[in-house]
């Protein structure tokens, strides 16, 4: 781009252009898709001197490409970090930045509530290279002062946290994490960097699942990872490449052209989620719902210290049980029951069973993952029409 000082425009105009090149060669707009897994080089000496490092270039495909640099750059100065490193979906995102930062012995203070699979890779994987796990209420500081102890190395938080929407005060984690001199990493997947900038608030570190608002069309799986360049290339990149959860150059387009209409999309959703909050607190078949940007919602003060939107992302509890919540489910016509969230269409799941079966039965109770407990993930469709196919499938039960 010419001249241009990123540092001074709006999050839409970084959306927009922020790492889109255009082609130096053809002058195309849209910068080409460099489907390549390896590289030549004009000779032997110029081959061992980008191989070695000695000289900049591309090495293999496994170590990066330039579209996945320019999707990089993108997210980095949408999150307000000084580096990215994107992977082949969340769970690489995650699974990197924790195993960059640990060693066997270390252990992790983190959020009860987390997506399932984080949760199961502490729970299945991590733990088996004896990395140790305390799983706490992170809106309850003390206790998470409380769950730290001298081999602590990270402290884990996902706010809001999938799917309850509890918020995690994140100026408090990070002091916390200050203190004791831990790396604190932030998920920040639901609110996007449209609605929240953890880095902003102290994190270290911030995670994402690009396969859901960032990419937002549900064709495709990514992740990344954004921190301090120091981190992104020393801890993360050069060993953690190593597990070769390279995200595809095509797939870094789909994020990138996502990201274009990213803010867009997120208010659609957000005003979407807010009719079906309110649709569903005025419904006497609902017994209760769970959405910050709700007045009523205990967090919602907090939310807005903190976030600049709330999301698209409301849960409830419907009065009954299995039966209720799958006559419910099953009558619906244009919402779909699937997995996921962020993408354009709306989605229904039941976490239970679904996204959070690996969330152990202690912590399901306390935080009332029952059969009865829903999670809509709203689109960007028309408001009416959602309301309606809800209504429709709320009159069958
Ligand atoms: C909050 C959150 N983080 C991470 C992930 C994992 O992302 P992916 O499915 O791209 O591996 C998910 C998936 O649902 C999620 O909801």
């Amino acid at each position: 781009m010419k001249n241009v000082d990123f540092s001074k425009l709006n999050f839409e105009t970084i959306a927009v252009h922020g790492g889109a090149e255009p082609c130096p060669v053809t002058g195309a707009i849209v910068s080409p898709i460099y489907q390549t897994s390896t590289y030549t080089y004009e000779n032997t000496d110029i081959a061992e001197k980008i191989q070695t490092g000695k000289m900049p270039g591309f090495k293999y495909g496994r170590d990066h490409s330039k579209t996945e640099i320019e999707l990089e750059e993108k997210i980095a100065l949408l999150e307000g970090g000084e580096a990215c490193k994107a992977f082949a979906s969340g769970m690489a995102a995650i699974a990197a930045a924790n195993i960059g930062l640990l060693n066997a012995g270390d252990h992790v203070v983190c959020s009860e509530i987390v997506y399932g699979g984080t949760f199961g890779l502490f729970k299945k994987l991590l733990s088996r290279y004896g990395v140790e796990i305390t799983y706490v209420d992170t809106n309850d500081s003390n206790k998470v002062e409380a769950a730290i102890k001298k081999n602590t190395k990270i402290l884990y938080v996902e706010t809001p946290g999938n799917p309850t929407l509890g918020i995690t005060d994140l100026e408090t984690m990070a002091e916390i994490a200050k203190l004791h001199n831990l790396k604190f990493i932030v998920d920040n997947t639901f609110m996007t960097p449209y609605f929240q900038n953890p880095l902003k608030f102290g994190a270290d570190i911030v995670v994402h699942s690009a396969t859901k608002y960032m990419s937002g069309h549900g064709d495709c799986l990514g992740g990344a990872v954004i921190g301090k360049k120091d981190f992104i290339q020393k801890a993360l990149h050069d060993p953690v490449t190593k597990l070769g959860a390279t995200i595809s150059p095509f797939t870094c387009f789909l994020i990138k052209r996502g990201l274009q209409t990213l803010p867009l999309r997120m208010e659609k959703h957000q005003q979407n989620a807010m009719s079906v909050a309110k649709y569903l607190e005025d419904n006497p078949k609902v017994e209760k719902v769970l959405y910050p940007g709700l007045k009523s919602n205990s967090q919602h003060e907090l939310a807005k210290k903190q976030m600049r939107g709330f999301g698209g992302v409301v849960s409830f509890h419907i009065k009954g049980g299995l039966a209720e919540t799958k006559k419910l489910l099953d009558n619906l016509n244009l919402i779909h029951i699937a997995v996921s969230l962020g993408d354009v269409g709306t989605l229904i799941e039941i976490p239970s069973t679904m996204t959070h079966q690996s969330v152990s039965p202690e912590i399901k109770a306390k935080y009332g993952l029952t059969d009865s407990f829903i999670r809509i993930s709203c689109g960007i469709e028309n408001t009416d029409d959602l309301l309606n196919d809800l209504d429709q499938a709320f009159s069958k039960i």
